[in-house]
């Protein structure tokens, strides 16, 4: 629980017209890696870009791009997304059937691998992956679109999940809905890396993108300290005040 909480803008809400500036602009923002949401009109009902388009943005940060697939069959394509520049590759557990072997492949060519779960997949889906993994993104909405409203359903799968992990170096990351309101509870949860789409490219200057995610980001942080019920306070002596530690 004592990793750093890292930002990741999902560039589904970019303006493509721009999307070179918009890349430039989160990097200087203190975006910490860059979400591309890939989407193929058949695992999701939305068609968002591929891997050329990542591969033509990868020279323009040095970011680590967190490249997450929502497309089946996804195992045509792994080695396509690795040469364009994907640090991490993320495949859904719903989009085939051989997700150990999608894994297997992620890994073979030298990626980061990830395992994405969709809000009505249990995490019994990673039960026996979890060696095989370097990421697992909890979707805290349906995949297809940005801009759609949190489920709090995915608490406790985040909960769950971050239990099972244990003392692994895998990071949870959790997608969907994310903003400066509910990331405190998102990352209490257990979540260490937050997608955010609107909630980052509100606004139209980097100014604006520097402030959101500083808002997420500092959210996410307070969400992680503590709680009072979690501290262990001393008892009190004669004339002293109770010690919290
Ligand atoms: C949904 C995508 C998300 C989404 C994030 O299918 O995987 O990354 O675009 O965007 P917001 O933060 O707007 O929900
Ligand atoms: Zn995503």
């Amino acid at each position: 629980m004592s990793r750093e909480i890292l930002i990741a803008p999902s560039i589904l809400a970019a303006n493509f017209a721009r999307l070179g500036e918009e890349i430039a602009a989160i990097d200087a923002a203190g975006a910490d890696w860059i979400h591309c949401d890939v989407m193929d009109g058949h695992f999701v009902p939305n068609i968002s870009f591929g891997a050329d388009i990542i591969k033509a943005i990868r020279p323009l940060t040095k970011r680590i791009f967190d490249v997450h697939l929502m497309i089946a069959p996804v195992d045509p394509y792994i080695e396509a997304f690795a040469k364009a520049g994907a640090d991490v590759v993320t495949v859904h557990a719903e989009a085939g059937v051989h997700l150990d072997r999608s894994l297997q492949a992620i890994r073979g060519l030298g990626k980061k691998a990830g395992v994405s779960l969709c809000p009505a997949t249990p995490e019994q889906a990673i039960e026996y992956v979890l060696d095989r993994i370097d990421l697992v993104l909890v979707m805290t909405v349906n995949p297809g679109f940005g801009g759609q409203s949190f489920l709090e359903s995915q608490l406790e799968k985040i909960r769950r999940i971050r239990g099972m992990i244990g003392d692994r170096p895998i990071r949870l990351e959790a997608d969907g809905g994310i903003t400066r309101d509910n990331a405190a509870a998102v990352a209490a949860a257990g979540a260490d890396t937050l997608v955010a789409g609107s909630a980052v490219f509100r606004g139209n200057s980097g100014a604006d993108y520097a402030s959101n995610i500083a808002a997420i980001r500092i959210a996410a942080e307070a969400g992680r300290v503590p709680k009072l019920q979690d501290i262990s306070v001393q008892p009190m002596r004669a004339g002293e005040d109770a010690l919290v530690r």
